[in-house]
């Protein structure tokens, strides 16, 4: 069986076959890519709207182009110049942008949940862009989609992610893809960094980086969310990063043909070094490209289509 929700929400609430479902439709849509034409008629007469509530360059842009190869109409609204600065809440900007009769909103808010509250106040879909610190499902997919295509199976893979795990919504929705998908999930961090509750996922814990990375098949970095969290989380930057910044010393430790990977953006001498984020481990550019083809599936699907 595929996917055939109507809302694409949260990784969690997806089964094993739906997940495959997806990323088997994205491998479709990234042949679509590879084509001199790369544009298909699939969304043709259908509208997508981004609202995007946070600040976003890959993943705004990203679902744009998603929309125009599939021939939809899309309409970006940019929140800072939109009636949301006026005062105007989530729910009247969502139901006066479905007056206008829209087949997809993709959002992106820094409430966990939102897609949630906007997927039972529309009829239209609804697809979550990244939710707070809640959930990144399309980012969990091209992660997925970039380690398959790099060679990888994701039975028994070893995954080290590591950084601020507590704020990233990417962290949360790879633990719920790579966990169903069977794959050996290493967290690394600040203990401070460390979601509550992470006893409960399918996860082991290192307070060491160099013990989460010895042996892995794939180094996930994660940005700092300074964004999300208030001071006293770690010393100072200088401190974080020389216990948890991924530098080609420490990237010896993994696999010889470890993968290296980060969802952007990056802060670079932060989390990683520059020769490891640009160097011959490194996939980042891959993961920017392929999510241009799970994008593609994730609207294509929601709205309804069929794939000839
Ligand atoms: C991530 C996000 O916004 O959650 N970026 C992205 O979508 N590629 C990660 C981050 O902001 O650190």
């Amino acid at each position: 069986m595929g996917f055939a929700a109507r809302h694409l929400l949260g990784i969690e609430d997806l089964s094993r076959e739906e997940i495959e479902g997806l990323l088997e439709s994205s491998r479709s849509f990234k042949e679509v890519l590879r084509r001199d034409i790369k544009k298909v008629p699939a969304m043709r007469g259908k509208t997508v709207v981004n609202l995007f509530y946070e600040a976003s360059t890959r993943t705004r842009t990203s679902f744009e182009i998603a929309g125009k190869r599939l021939s939809a109409d899309v309409i970006n609204v940019s929140v800072s110049t939109s009636s949301v600065v006026k005062g105007e809440s989530l729910l009247d900007t969502a139901r006066n942008i479905e007056a206008l009769n829209p087949d997809v909103i993709v959002v992106r808010h820094s409430s966990s949940g939102a897609p949630h509250f906007l997927a039972r106040s529309v009829q239209c879909s609804v697809v979550n862009a990244g939710d707070g610190s809640h959930e990144h499902p399309t980012q969990a997919l091209l992660d997925a989609f970039t380690m398959l295509e790099h060679g990888k199976k994701l039975e028994g893979l070893k995954v080290a992610i590591i950084g601020d795990v507590a704020h990233s919504r990417v962290a949360r929705s790879n633990i719920h893809l790579l966990g169903k998908m069977g794959a050996e999930i290493r967290l690394a961090g600040p203990s401070t960094l460390m979601p509550r509750g992470v006893e409960r996922l399918p996860v082991q814990i290192f307070s060491c980086m160099e013990d989460a990375l010895a042996e892995a098949d794939v180094v996930m970095m994660l940005r700092i969310q300074m964004e999300r969290q208030g001071k006293g989380y770690f010393p100072s930057l200088r401190e974080y990063s020389r216990f948890y910044g991924l530098t080609s010393a420490r990237l010896a430790l993994a696999k010889e043909d470890a993968l290296v990977m980060h969802p952007g953006p990056m802060n670079r001498g932060i989390e990683i070094s520059a020769d490891v984020a640009d160097g011959p481990r490194s996939v980042i550019m891959d993961q920017v490209t392929n999510g241009l083809a799970v994008r593609m599936a994730v609207l294509f699907l929601v709205s309804g289509g069929s794939k000839e």
